[in-house]
């Protein structure tokens, strides 16, 4: 074939009309071919939006034998030009001068024959699925979240702080770690106390994944002033849940001098943006996912954008929830960690909008929230959106080192020397928060399970590819 520049399927159909009669060169996957003895039409996407180019192949340049392994999959590569479309449904398409195969896709095999496969079936097949509509849409917009969100922070003077995966605390104290190891399991070197010999482990101790980058970042924060980190996180809670992955994403900012209304204020203004960014920037995407699964959706989205969150302290939230008369699954009351059902009833029944609760019991919130003065509650805001119950999890900071270090002590926390430096030395006040990336992603294309918002998903008895 001549060389000619290729051009994306996006490209050619943005320029549309104003490319009219130019020699374009496309390349990518077959979606469907169909036609009569005189032409076929080829439906071809390159991944690089949700719509096809039509290209047009007319049988008298092209043979059978030449079109017969031109199927649903296969991969080819067109030369030909670029003409004004007579069918519906595309401005453009592209009548074919040559035709190269790359790859035959054998129709007895090839899993994703037909459209409308269910998502539980295509989740058996998560190694092809990023090649149909829906998953090309769901990985677009989520790969545009991510980029929206290193976008939010650089422009307010964030820095991104990249926090270890391996570590040997526990943020969350809730003990749903994954363990590392290089230890021989089957023959494990035992201590004194008949207890694994950890020194003579991979690091001389016992280490495991992360389940948040937060201890971290707050040595970030109290030396940049503003940080953020994005990466992965892992939790070997036994969740089968709709909302729960074993390997998730979080973004976790940390600011120094920043109280818990200046963390409320950062929190809502930075899922507005995000969620903006997304109907602004991935509209073909989203319309589709309406279309298909969620009539309601881009609604939903302009709606939370639209409107302040509503912000309540969880002794507020369980009162309305006992007054409510509903009857609950979980029981509600004061102390307890409130169920997605409690919460989703504040947001979607109660007061039809996200809600930002705060000021938990302690003793549902992790070691490092700062204490109220009330001695009973902490400095926690979580954040509860409609179809997702909780989406980001927060608190000021315990600054004091003396409170700090009794809580440590109360909960029987080991190995914070290092952490309690912050407060051991130019302690000052600081917040934070989480937010779920996959839960946001979720809320974004308007999916049901959280299994698919991420192209190959963790979770119990499941780690193919
Ligand atoms: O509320 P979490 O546990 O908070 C933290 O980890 C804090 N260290 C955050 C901070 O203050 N820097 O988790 C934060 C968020 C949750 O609100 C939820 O959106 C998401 O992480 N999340 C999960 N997402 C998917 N699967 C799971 N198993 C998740 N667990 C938490
Ligand atoms: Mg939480």
């Amino acid at each position: 074939m001549e060389k000619i520049r290729r051009s994306t399927v996006r490209q050619l159909l943005a320029e549309g009309a104003q490319a009219v009669g130019s020699k374009v060169d496309v390349k990518g996957w077959v979606r469907t071919r169909r036609g009569n003895k005189n032409v076929q039409f080829v439906a071809l996407n390159d991944g690089s939006t949700i719509k096809n180019l039509q290209i047009v192949l007319d049988l008298s340049k092209f043979d059978d034998e030449a079109l017969k392994p031109v199927t649903t999959g296969s991969s080819i590569h067109v030369q030909g030009t670029l003409v004004a479309s007579q069918g519906k449904g595309q401005s453009v398409e592209v009548q074919a001068d040559e035709l190269e195969v790359y790859g035959t896709a054998d129709p007895a095999t090839y899993p994703l024959q037909k459209k409308g496969h269910t998502l539980e079936f295509l989740r058996e097949k998560a190694h092809l699925r990023p090649r149909t509509n829906t998953f090309g849409a769901v990985l677009r917009i989520r790969h545009a979240l991510a980029y929206a969100i290193h976008k939010f922070f650089n422009d307010k003077g964030f820095y991104y702080f990249h926090t270890p995966l391996i570590t040997a605390s526990d943020c969350e104290g809730a003990g749903a770690q994954f363990q590392v190891t290089t230890l021989p399991l089957d023959s494990l070197p035992l201590n004194e106390e008949g207890r694994p010999d950890y020194t003579q482990d991979f690091f001389g101790k016992m280490a495991s994944l992360t389940v948040s980058g937060q201890l971290e970042g707050e040595l970030g924060a109290t030396a940049l002033g503003c940080i953020y980190t994005f990466g992965p996180t892992f939790r070997a809670e036994n969740s089968n849940t709709p909302r729960h992955l074993s390997e998730f994403w979080m973004i976790e900012p940390e600011m120094a001098f920043y109280e818990i209304e200046d963390n409320m204020d950062l929190a809502e203004e930075f899922i507005k943006y995000c969620i903006n960014y997304a109907l602004e920037h991935c509209k073909d995407d989203i319309d589709f996912l309406a279309e298909h699964f969620d009539k309601d959706l881009v609604e939903r989205l302009r709606f939370v954008v639209d409107n302040d969150f509503v912000r309540l302290p969880y002794t507020e939230g369980v009162r309305i929830l006992e007054e409510s008369g509903r009857k609950f699954e979980f029981p509600v009351y004061w102390g307890v960690d409130l169920a997605s059902e409690h919460e989703r009833y504040l947001v979607e029944e109660h007061f039809k909008r996200p809600v930002i609760l705060t000021d938990y019991p302690k003793e549902i919130k992790a070691f490092y929230m700062k204490l109220n003065d009330d001695g009973k509650t902490v400095r926690a805001m979580d954040v509860l959106f409609p179809k997702i119950g909780e989406i980001i999890g927060g608190s000021q900071r315990e600054e004091s080192y003396d409170k700090l270090q009794g809580r440590i002590d109360e909960l029987g926390l080991t190995g914070m020397e290092w952490y309690l430096d912050t407060r051991r030395y130019g302690t000052v006040p600081h917040s934070g928060f989480g937010l779920g990336f996959e839960r946001l992603v979720l809320f974004v294309t308007g999916m049901q399970n959280i299994r698919d918002v991420i192209p190959f998903p963790r979770y119990p008895n499941n780690c193919e590819y």
